[in-house]
């Protein structure tokens, strides 16, 4: 048996629809983006969707809009995936890097403010894994400061804060239809936003800054004209054959997302017989999206070298969460460590020459996160076997490798 880190879920409805585009010959940004495009602002409680070949595509569009500068900076959290900070970096602009907290792997919010300088542009908000970050607090300091906020919602479908989905509490949000993510176009984005500018801005920078997308020309009279091109864009459209698919599964994510809570769930109950992995948590009266389910190695221990900034202490713990997770694949299960502490990347250690404790909780974060399968179609024998040889492996004693209880040492 073998169990991967996530199956996309796939059907009959996916395989026809997808067809549909390659039957009319409309294979390009076309009808069926446009229809998932409204599916989504209208899940979200958006204004506006606009659809992108990637969340980071997305991101680096909202980087534009934003109109980051040499000189300006933006505070983002230093535990999250590198596009996030690339499309920053990528303008010239410098990002600043903010701790988060180890047991919600988002942003800490109390370290923001610390951070603010008359050069801070925005705030970048990435709500982690599926859980919100903690926005009111976020919209109170960006409204303080005249801050702009743009949330990563790449892993933020189905999170919300009292019951508002993630992205509409900034001036946009952009999610990822990745594999990975909930539901999936194979890669994907979408920006939402309430801001008219904004939308309009993204529909032209993803279309190479035209002043008319080819869908818009095709369907009026006056088609054999070109657009004028108004800014300095990208091509960075969904295919219609992507959009088809977006909306097959769309009709999908009631189910997809229920079924993920109904697992979290059963997770986290059986998760009280693992002591050494910490199931994710969420807030009261924030609903986590559960993108994906990551906990957290040896909690206890952790905690305390992060707050002993001790970092050798967070090397032996990698070692052995390593270790864990390496006779994990050799019965056949994949995990993953959640995702990665940008500061400690070469590309931005080497740049901005920071000291991976600089930021320890998103260093052990890095180090000790542990993601597991977890996706809508898993059955129930897979969790027994999953949970099973969770198990049989104990910690032998603190900062000290695990020994296999029982047999099956394969
Ligand atoms: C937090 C976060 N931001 C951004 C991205 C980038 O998304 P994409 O792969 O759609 O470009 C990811 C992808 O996993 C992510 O996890």
């Amino acid at each position: 048996m073998k169990l991967p880190i996530v199956r996309p879920v796939f059907d009959k409805d996916d395989l026809d629809l997808i067809q549909k585009p390659l039957e009319t010959g409309w294979v390009v940004q076309g009808p069926y983006v446009k229809e998932f495009e409204e599916k989504i602002a209208g899940y979200v409680g958006a204004r506006y969707a606009v659809a992108v070949n990637s969340c980071t595509s997305g991101q680096f569009i909202m980087s534009r809009i934003v109109d980051l500068k040499p000189g300006d900076e933006v505070i983002v959290p230093s535990f999250t995936w590198i596009s996030t900070v690339n499309s920053i970096e990528f303008l010239g602009a410098t990002a600043v890097f903010c701790d988060i907290g180890l047991r919600s792997f988002n942003i800490d919010v109390n370290q923001i403010r610390g951070k603010i300088t008359p050069r801070t542009k925005a705030i970048y908000p990435v709500h982690l894994f599926g859980l919100p970050a903690p926005m009111p607090e976020i919209l109170r300091i960006a409204k303080e400061h005249n801050l702009q906020v743009v949330e990563d919602c790449a892993c933020a479908l189905g999170a919300r804060i009292e019951g508002a989905h993630c992205g509409s509490f900034g001036l946009a949000g952009i999610l990822s239809f990745h594999p990975r993510k909930s539901i999936t176009t194979g890669e994907g984005g979408m920006i939402v936003t309430n801001d008219d500018r904004t939308a309009a801005m993204a529909v032209s920078l993803r279309d190479h800054g035209a002043v008319k997308s080819d869908f818009s020309r095709h369907n009026e009279r006056g088609s054999f004209l070109l657009s004028d091109y108004a800014h300095l864009g990208y091509n960075v459209r969904m295919t219609d054959i992507q959009g088809a698919l977006g909306v097959a599964q769309f009709k999908k994510i009631g189910w997809i997302l229920q079924k993920k809570q109904d697992l979290a769930k059963m997770y986290n109950e059986r998760l009280a017989e693992i002591p050494w992995l910490a199931p994710p948590e969420a807030p009261p009266g924030y609903t986590h999206g559960y993108q994906t389910y990551c906990t957290l190695f040896k909690p206890e221990e952790a905690l305390k070298a992060v707050s002993g900034k001790d970092q050798n202490a967070i090397e032996r713990l990698h070692e052995e969460r390593n270790e864990y997770m390496a006779h994990l694949e050799g019965v056949g299960i994949a995990t993953r460590q959640g995702t990665h502490a940008v500061h400690v990347q070469r590309l931005y250690r080497e740049k901005y020459k920071i000291h991976a404790m600089a930021y320890p909780v998103s260093y052990a974060a890095d180090r000790l996160s542990l993601a597991l399968p977890f996706f809508p179609t898993i059955t129930p024998d897979e969790i027994d076997w999953l949970f099973e040889q969770l198990k049989k492996m104990r910690p032998k004693r603190a900062s000290a490798g695990f020994f296999l209880t029982g047999r099956d040492h394969s």
